[in-house]
């Protein structure tokens, strides 16, 4: 029933093909899309990864080959001999680059047959992303995410072409080794040599970079996968790819530059895009107070006004009680009118994330102000806050009066939704910008105790090291975040290559010498052998390729993604084993396999 390739060599690619090759003898392979048949002729669209061409059988050219295609379905995987024509008049394509001839088919193999696929593979065509991740190699063969694979291939080679011009050096660091203090769970490996022992799946290469450092490779890179076992979104997966970096006798500004080279080198030579350099800075506090986050979206305004001082005093008992309590008050201004249901909608969206309210005043033509507020307030405020915010006629001004994390986590939210609805966000612009100057630690209220807000081995600022004792939460780390469009792609810092500041370090975060020791003691001796000052960076890679397509998900960018409930639909996993892998694991104390076998 099927037939051999035998001596056939493909010579072209099923998009390679234009009018310049009419009159030629050519031999395409690949899958057939869609077929045809009008009046006895019949006609297929031929796909491989480079494109489509639209291939003819006519009873004319030759009546058995015509009579073999009739069996061809979709998705047979084919082999065809022809000659290029040019398409009748008015039966041309411009859609394709192809459009312009099809091959007259004399010759045909079927390779193989294929079922039914369970989801049509026309470009155009909406599938449930679970029937797409259990029949990956499906949806493979559609161009949305053969493109984004391709494309992303194009990314990691820019890049690596980039790092090895500037004296990078591409080292492989373990996947089976100790776990890494990045902040999430670990994904363990039970060992079968060391019963009850266990290996760890790195949640990034941290430590062996650093150490590649105390080596001194001066530079190293790695496009390397990392393992956290989180609660997933559509920007995380328990196993993700960085772009990762480490670099010796260097300080932020150095990193910072070389990273602002590489990012402006992959977007010109892959979407062939300028960024603008250098990327704006700033300090934590500062995108804090003005977009409540540190991952500020800066492709619009909307920025958020501190308004604390000037309700300080204030009759108004929802505000008053507030500040008494050292919550503050922020608001935005919203250039747009809103109806009761959408003021209602947008109360509810705040409240969800834990406002205890929405308060908005109009600003009507005149300036006149409309609100069920606006009452409380003395006149001296209803000025303070107009000069603050400087509201347009038309505009609408929010506000949230909390404790500082729940209004600036409102308000952020608040601000992408509303420029959402508003059509404040435009497409095919990329916002880049630095965030620096982080605290070093924060306080950990379930764990009673400060915790590193980067990882353990940040550098402090110099300047910040006396405070490291007494006011640590005042300290100030030698970290930087880039954020891209509103999303972190990637951080790093400077690290800390002196074992009396490290010991420091633990010291805050409540990490005994014995947990240090035991945890990491290998990167504390190698700190002992003259470890130079270095730093380093990691990229987010899946996150980088996502925005850069303007994908939704970085699972669209991933060749075989997880669900969100962190399944691989496609194999199944994670799967039952053996009742002998576990007994020879050790994870099955006192089962006696041996018996078992004999009862
Ligand atoms: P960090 O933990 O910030 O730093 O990770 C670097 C970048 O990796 C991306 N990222 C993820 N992407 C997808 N799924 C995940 N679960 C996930 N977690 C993180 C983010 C993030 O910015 N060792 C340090 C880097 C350094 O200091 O050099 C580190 O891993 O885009
Ligand atoms: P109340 O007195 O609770 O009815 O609130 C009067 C107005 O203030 C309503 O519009 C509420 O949405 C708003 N409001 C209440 N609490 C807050 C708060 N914490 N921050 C901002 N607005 C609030």
């Amino acid at each position: 029933m099927l037939d051999l390739l035998g001596q056939w060599k493909r010579t072209h690619h099923c998009g390679e093909l234009r009018s310049a090759h009419i009159g030629e003898e050519v031999t395409l392979m690949g899958w057939v899309l869609r077929r045809r048949d009008h009046g006895g002729v019949i006609f297929i669209d031929l796909r491989d990864r480079e494109g489509i061409t639209q291939v003819v059988f006519e009873p004319e050219i030759n009546p058995e080959v015509h009579e073999h295609a009739h069996k061809l379905r979709a998705e047979y995987c084919i082999a065809i001999k022809g000659k290029v024509r040019r398409r009748p008049e008015g039966m041309e394509n411009p859609k394709i680059p192809t459009g312009e001839i099809e091959v007259a088919a004399h010759d045909l193999r079927i390779l193989n047959t294929s079922k039914t696929p369970p989801f049509p593979l026309d470009e155009d065509v909406e599938v449930s992303e679970a029937l797409r991740l259990k029949y990956r190699y499906l949806d493979m063969r559609r161009p949305a995410l053969m493109e984004a694979l391709r494309f992303r291939h194009k990314v990691a080679q820019v890049a690596r072409r980039f790092l090895d011009e500037h004296g990078f050096i591409e080292i492989e660091t373990p996947f089976l080794t100790k776990s890494t203090p990045e902040g999430a769970r670990d994904y363990l490996v039970p060992s079968r040599l060391y019963p009850g022992k266990f290996y760890a799946l790195p949640q990034s290469p941290q430590l062996f970079k650093q150490i590649l450092m105390v080596a001194g490779f001066d530079r190293y890179y790695q496009i390397v996968r990392c393992f956290r076992d989180e609660d997933l979104r559509a920007d995380r997966q328990p196993e993700f790819t960085q772009l990762d970096l480490e670099m010796s006798f260097i300080t932020e500004e150095d990193i910072m530059t070389i990273l602002e080279e590489l990012v402006a080198r992959v977007f010109k030579e892959t979407l062939g895009v300028e960024i603008e350099r250098p990327f704006p800075v700033f300090s934590y506090s500062e995108v804090m107070e003005k977009y409540g986050t540190d991952r500020p979206d800066l492709r619009f305004g909307l920025e958020l006004v501190p308004l604390t001082q000037i309700f300080k005093d204030t009759r108004f008992k929802v505000f008053a009680q507030v500040v008494q309590k050292g919550g503050i008050i922020k608001g935005l201004v919203a250039p747009a009118d809103f109806s009761r249901k959408e003021l209602d909608d947008l109360t509810a969206f705040a409240n969800e994330r834990g406002a205890k309210g929405l308060a908005w005043i109009k600003v009507r033509e005149g300036g006149k102000l409309q609100s069920p507020i606006t009452k409380f307030f003395s006149e001296e405020e209803i000025k303070g806050l107009l000069d603050a915010l400087k509201p347009a006629e038309g505009s609408t001004i929010f506000f949230v009066a909390d404790q500082p994390n729940v209004v600036n986590e409102v308000l952020a939210d608040l601000r992408v939704e509303l420029a959402n609805r508003l059509g404040l966000i435009p497409e095919n612009v990329f916002k880049l910008c630095w965030v620096v100057d982080f605290p070093l630690v924060e306080w950990d209220e379930e764990e009673g105790r400060f915790v590193a807000m980067h990882h353990p081995f940040t550098s402090p600022k110099e300047e910040d090291l006396p405070l490291l004792e007494e006011k640590p939460e005042a300290v100030r780390s030698r970290a930087y975040d880039l954020v891209l469009n509103g999303i972190e792609i990637g951080g790093g810092s400077i690290r800390i290559h002196r074992p009396d500041i490290q010991q420091r370090v633990f010291n805050l975060l409540k990490i005994t010498p014995e947990e240090a020791q035991e945890k990491f003691g290998f990167l504390l001796e190698a700190l002992e052998y003259g470890a130079p000052p270095h730093g380093g960076f990691a990229f987010g890679f899946d996150r980088l390729v996502m925005l850069m397509l303007g994908r939704k998900s970085i699972r669209d960018v991933i060749a075989f993604p997880k669900t969100q409930r962190a399944q691989c639909l496609l194999t199944g996993a994670p799967a039952p084993v053996s009742m002998t892998q576990l007994t020879e694991l050790h994870l099955l104390p006192g089962w006696d396999l041996e018996k078992e076998k004999k009862d």
